[in-house]
């Protein structure tokens, strides 16, 4: 039985508003998506780490991954990102009952102990997880005109991260049946079916680059070593 990272890599990242898609910005010095997998490829416990980009990608080739082992490429991105995981899948040829963490390349900041938690947490669990952290905040709907309708209570609400770790065959199934706009990430896929994947803590520090700001953050994390 395997442990594969799969990273959907595939994105256009238009929230970027930058038309180099924001897994090849600089963060750094590197690319974006190079801190990703250099957080991944600290894991000891994966046996393959594997990059799902978009068939028309024209960056990907421009870097140098040759310092990477048990890194693979695969062209095969959707048009979502969960197509792109299920595409990934499909294409990764993994026994079934192999374990898949998929984690966005859009969060360079992941700290490789949390990963290695996460396998020793999960691996024997009849569904799996995913790491995510509680929310802080106050929760408003807002309705039309930006006004408040209600206060929700945060009680018992986390906000999901990534990597989230499930079997390959499950995985693949509950998102084949379950594809649609809902399926933001794997855990709702597999919410779908009726299982209960497990909340490991994750850390405020696995941040998701969205915005043109969150480089400048990811840049503060990593050098202050805090993932
Ligand atoms: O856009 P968002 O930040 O939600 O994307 C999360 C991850 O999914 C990113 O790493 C992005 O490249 C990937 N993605 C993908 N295929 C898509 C859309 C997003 O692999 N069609």
């Amino acid at each position: 039985m395997k442990h594969i990272a799969l990273i959907p890599a595939a994105g256009s990242g238009s929230r970027m508003a930058s038309l180099t898609p924001k897994q090849y910005l600089d963060l750094s010095g590197k690319p974006l998506i190079w801190h990703t997998l250099s957080a991944l490829a600290k894991v000891a416990e994966l046996d393959r780490i594997v990059v799902v980009i978009s068939p028309e990608d024209e960056w990907w080739d421009s870097f140098d991954w040759s310092g990477f082992a048990r890194l693979e490429v695969l062209r095969c991105g959707g048009a979502s990102r969960a197509e792109s995981v299920l595409n990934g899948l499909y294409a990764v040829q993994a026994a079934e009952d192999d374990w898949v963490l998929v984690h966005d390349a859009a969060r360079p900041c992941l700290d490789p102990a949390l990963v290695s938690q996460m396998i020793a947490a999960l691996t024997g669990h009849p569904v799996g997880g995913i790491l995510a952290v509680p929310v802080a905040d106050t929760l408003k709907l807002a309705q039309a005109g930006q006004h408040i309708a209600h206060t929700h209570p945060r009680d018992g609400l986390w906000q999901a991260q990534t990597p989230q770790m499930f079997r390959v065959a499950q995985l693949a199934h509950a998102l084949a049946t379950g594809m649609g706009p809902d399926i933001t990430d794997e855990a709702s896929a597999l919410e779908k079916l009726g299982l209960q994947p497990q909340l490991i803590m994750g850390s405020p520090w696995n941040l998701k680059v969205t915005y043109p700001q969150d480089l400048r953050l990811a840049a503060l994390i990593l050098v202050a070593g805090q993932q």
